[in-house]
């Protein structure tokens, strides 16, 4: 078995990020000189999968043609020997596939109903295969080879699992944001991966099984399609993943766990200070400006401590 379909959902609302995604999805954020999605769909590139399915929704269009050849500006850089400015976009070259699909959102419900009817959306194009899903507004920023879905996909392989999530450790105040994994009695921790007996969502500290967090990157069975349809919506009307996979343990398959090495960085574009820190991690990095905006920002704490 292989590895190659990855489903993307991008058809959230992103109201944490008004009024700045009033207009533009949350997806097509300029994080450093690329698109959040970008930094996405190169991460999953990096890890060979072929055939991308965004799930979208009415207001996402602008994230199909990024994917798209433009042919004005083929023609604008051909012209003035620039073609090779398209290179990083080149995603034909590589074998891969785009597709789209539609959230529904239910009659009566104002809003999508959650990244658990988003997954749903996705199964007439896994047809039975094991996938990879990643959110549009999470980037994992990794130095390693293979990055962080590499090593998932490898464990899934190999253990023959039906779900792969990756998680990450987080401080205490911040367990009642995630999905929270319990790892099953003798599990080594620090292990390349490792086997969980249950997963909650949001617990109260006092209540929380660990401190790892999932991490928005995730490779199931087509099992997990049964489990999203035995769920019932939440108080806020929405299809938890979380519960669907606690769905898929109490079921009896299994569920293993890769983590976030210490030097992989999560960067989740949902809320402002967390998109702004985003951008000035990437600008930092850039390899024309990271320099000068280096030493712009060490100019303004010269300037504060005056
Ligand atoms: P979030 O829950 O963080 O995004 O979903 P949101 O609902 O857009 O955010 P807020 O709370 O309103 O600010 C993570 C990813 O899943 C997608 C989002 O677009 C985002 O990329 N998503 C979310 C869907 O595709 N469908 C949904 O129903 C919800």
């Amino acid at each position: 078995m292989s590895i190659r379909k990855i489903v993307i959902p991008v058809a959230g609302l992103g109201t944490r990020l008004f009024p700045t995604t009033k207009a533009l999805p949350k997806e097509m954020l300029p994080v450093g000189r690329y698109p959040a999605i970008q930094l996405v769909v190169e991460e999953m590139a990096a890890s060979n999968l072929k055939k991308f399915l965004f799930i979208t929704s009415r207001s996402k269009t602008i994230i199909e043609n990024q994917f798209d050849n433009n042919v004005d500006i083929v023609i604008h850089l051909e012209q003035n020997g620039r073609l090779t400015d398209l290179d990083d976009l080149d995603y034909n070259r590589q074998g891969i596939e785009f597709f789209y699909t539609r959230q529904q959102v239910p009659p009566g419900a104002t809003k999508p109903q959650g990244t658990g009817a988003a997954i749903a959306a996705a199964e007439h194009f896994v047809d039975n295969e094991h996938f990879v899903v990643a959110y549009g507004d999470t980037i994992i920023d990794s130095p390693h080879t293979p990055n962080l879905i590499g090593r998932m996909i490898e464990t899934h392989l190999k253990y023959n699992a039906t779900c792969t999530l990756g998680v990450r450790l987080v401080p205490d105040q911040l367990v009642n944001r995630y999905g929270i994994v319990q790892p099953a009695p003798d599990e080594v921790l620090n292990a390349e991966s490792f086997v969980i007996d249950d997963i909650v969502e949001k617990p109260d500290l006092e209540k929380t099984p660990s401190n790892l967090a999932v991490s928005a990157r995730y490779i199931f069975g087509p099992e997990i399609f049964n489990e999203i349809r035995k769920l019932q919506p939440s108080s806020d009307g929405e299809l938890g993943v979380t519960d669907a996979i606690r769905g898929l343990i109490q079921s009896g398959h299994t569920v293993r766990c890769v983590q976030l090495q210490s030097d992989e960085i999560r960067y989740d574009i949902g809320s402002h200070e967390t998109y702004f820190k985003a951008f000035i991690d990437f600008a930092l990095q850039d390899p024309d400006c990271g320099e000068a905006i280096k030493a712009y920002l060490e100019s303004l704490t010269a300037k504060e401590s005056l």
